[in-house]
């Protein structure tokens, strides 16, 4: 079953066209990396999906339900907000620079949105979030600040609190960018465990190699298209189109 399908989505800011002809579709337990250059429209990608910007046009199907698709007059349109809600519940977003709640605790982080969102049980709620932050190995931590954590277990943090939702997919935009490469090793431990588990994942990153071993499906963007997609041993070989090609060779240096 399709957990995500992308039909010809566009968007633009202003003049500047950001997303163009956009298409993809990510299976259930699939995991897509998602690369290109800088300003290709990557994160702008993730936040149409996420409703956290508004599409141009195109269709956007989440688990089965459309969320921005065409009306009988051809017009694009959005779902109605009740499905708008119940598609945001099915998809979690794990930002590059983490963006915790600076004065709330880890466990509150964690639970915060089951509490106030989706009105679970308060204990219920820290009992899930202890047992993600264990999974986490971080169940020391549960009463630190995020400022008293390292970039590493602060983004570890915001996984348990996306995973807290229990999405049906989860995007992860550059979960690795504002790490150092040690700190870096841990994150990307901790996605592929979830990649083992079955969790369906888009992950944006520039961690080519991480890319190539986990990826059943990897996607380059340039200039707010998808120049090529398909299997990683596609785009990492030499069947790979010149541009991607040239693209990697930095990456192999
Ligand atoms: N809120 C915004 N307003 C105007 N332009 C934006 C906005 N967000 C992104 N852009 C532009 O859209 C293009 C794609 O950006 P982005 O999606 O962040 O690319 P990537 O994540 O691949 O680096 C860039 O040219 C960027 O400057
Ligand atoms: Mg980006």
């Amino acid at each position: 079953m399709a957990m995500l399908e992308v039909k010809n989505l566009s968007k633009s800011f202003g003049n500047l066209k950001v997303l163009e002809d956009i298409n993809m579709t990510v299976e259930k337990g699939e995991v897509v990396a998602v690369i290109g250059p800088s300003g290709s429209g990557k994160s702008t990608l993730l936040r149409c999906i996420n409703q956290l910007e508004k599409a141009g046009g195109g269709e956007i199907k989440v688990c089965g339900t459309d969320m921005l698709l065409k009306n009988d007059s051809g017009k694009t349109v959005y779902a109605d907000s009740k499905t708008l809600r119940e598609i945001r519940l099915k998809t979690g977003l794990v930002f590059q620079n983490f963006n915790l709640f600076p004065h709330m605790t880890v466990l509150r982080n964690i639970t915060e949105a089951p509490v106030c969102v989706l009105k679970k049980n308060k204990q219920e709620a820290q009992a899930k979030a202890m047992e993600l932050l264990r999974k986490m190995g971080l169940e020391t931590k549960a009463k630190s600040y995020p400022c008293e954590l390292s970039g590493g277990q602060q983004q570890r943090v915001s996984i348990a609190r996306a995973l807290a939702l229990n999405p049906e997919i989860l995007f992860f935009d550059e979960p690795t960018s504002a790490l150092d490469p040690e700190l870096t090793g841990e994150i990307l431990k901790v996605i592929k465990e979830l990649a083992a588990e079955g969790m369906t994942m888009v992950i944006v990153t520039h961690e080519m190699a991480f890319a190539r071993d986990v990826a059943d499906k990897v996607v380059f963007m340039e200039g707010g298209y998808i120049v090529e997609q398909g299997a990683p041993e596609q785009l990492f070989g030499d069947s790979a189109s010149d541009r991607v090609k040239q693209f990697l060779q930095r990456f192999n240096n």
